[in-house]
């Protein structure tokens, strides 16, 4: 039985990666998930599968060196899906440090943790270990308003903190592979949205606040282009790459689904209309009247979009969700989930807000 461990497995895409590769391999696999619950770690996506023989939990960071070689001491590893980030750039804006900590040292104890648990005296690796790290597109900076997509090829030109803070794990992760030939892939993927997702994300801030009447708060000119992925799409080509990707390779994963944002917004307004029933008091409240221009994002990216020919070539990855399905898929599972996103948005949320968007000018 292949043992995988996956790091910040209770956050957004790494839970729906573990219900994914549950709901695909069943008891062929045993999962082991690392996360230490930051504040974007929520044990309720996990729920339904805690139970499982062949899923375990341990609560740590994994800068805690002692803490992540001593499971790789115990278990057998034989996959590493390395997820565990800072994963918000309005956060990174305001706070850094916390971003270069948990991205690049955290990802330095992984790989040098999975490094020793995996290699040979003679400097080859116990076979067919192999060490996915998930990264972002965002590493390639910005694209023009008109032309030109991100390739494997593109030169890093982060420009936040967070993408800053990811490009150079990504720069770790190559380095060990080039100099310790340590086997390993990176993955370089554009915006994901699905169920599980922290409201502090553009996707489902919208969707929470239009079903309680807020304003919803558009960065700028609202024009900025962002390239949206569905999650379950995203993990499928996580465990694609890693059976069938050649070793040592980036692949970007991408949805060729490019938006403006004030479009995801009217799409989701108009979905939330169709979706709601004429007398539930919500339909009169998620009108665009809602729409609130507020203040720019600092250093904010103007266009992001992937090339995925690699992946598809290579491996016979391709996009399966559209975005019309995407999101209402998205939005009903919000509507059933009503609880989890109460739970979500209580106590430290109600201050994240408050700072983030009351000190925003419209
Ligand atoms: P998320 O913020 O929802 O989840 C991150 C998880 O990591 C949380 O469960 C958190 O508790 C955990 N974590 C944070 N610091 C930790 C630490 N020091 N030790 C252990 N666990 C820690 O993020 P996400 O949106 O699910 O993103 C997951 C990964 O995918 C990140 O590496 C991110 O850069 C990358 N990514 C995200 C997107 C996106 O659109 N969300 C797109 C491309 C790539
Ligand atoms: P976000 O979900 O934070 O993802 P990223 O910055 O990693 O792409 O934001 C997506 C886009 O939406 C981005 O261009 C910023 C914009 N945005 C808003 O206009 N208003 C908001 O309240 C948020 C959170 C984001």
């Amino acid at each position: 039985m292949r043992t995988y461990l996956v790091t910040g497995g209770a956050g957004f895409i790494g839970s729906n990666y573990i219900h994914y590769m549950f709901r695909k391999y069943g008891d062929e696999i045993k999962i082991i998930n690392v996360d230490a619950l930051t504040y974007a770690g929520n044990l309720e996506n996990l729920k339904s599968i805690e139970g499982k023989q062949n899923y375990s939990f341990i609560k740590a960071d994994i800068c805690d060196k002692e803490a992540i070689r001593e499971i790789f001491a115990k278990n057998d590893i034989d996959r590493v899906v390395h997820f565990a980030a800072e994963s918000h750039v309005d956060r990174s804006i305001k706070n850094p440090e916390v971003f270069v900590r948990t991205n690049v040292l955290g990802t330095a104890v992984m790989l040098n943790c999975a490094k020793e648990a995996w290699e040979l005296p003679d400097g080859t690796y116990k076979e067919d270990k192999k060490f996915l790290h998930v990264s972002t597109d965002e590493v390639y900076g910005s694209l023009e308003e008109d032309g030109g997509y991100f390739y494997e090829t593109t030169p890093y030109a982060p420009h936040s903190p967070y993408s800053a803070s990811k490009a150079s794990s990504d720069m770790l992760v190559r380095s060990y592979m080039d100099t310790y030939h340590f086997p390993a892939n990176i993955t370089n993927c554009s915006n994901n949205y699905g169920p599980y997702q922290f409201p502090e994300k553009f996707i489902p801030l919208v969707i929470n606040n239009a079903l309680q009447g807020k304003k919803l708060p558009v960065y700028g000119d609202g024009k900025n282009v962002r390239d949206w992925l569905y999650v379950e799409d995203h993990a499928k080509a996580i465990d694609m790459v890693q059976e069938k990707g050649r070793l040592f390779e980036t692949y970007n994963i991408g949805g060729h689904n490019e938006k403006q944002n004030i479009e995801i917004l009217h799409i989701i307004l108009d979905t939330l209309q169709e979706m709601l029933a004429d007398d539930d008091p919500r339909k009169k409240l998620a009108t665009e009247e809602l729409i609130t221009y507020v203040e720019d994002r600092k250093g904010h990216d103007r266009r992001y979009a992937i090339a995925p020919d690699k992946i598809k070539a290579e491996i016979g990855w391709e996009p399966e969700t559209m975005f019309k399905e995407g999101i209402r898929r998205t939005i009903k599972w919000y509507f059933e989930n009503e609880e989890w996103m109460k739970n979500a948005t209580s106590g430290d949320y109600q201050k994240y807000y408050a700072e983030m968007y009351n000190a925003k000018s419209e």
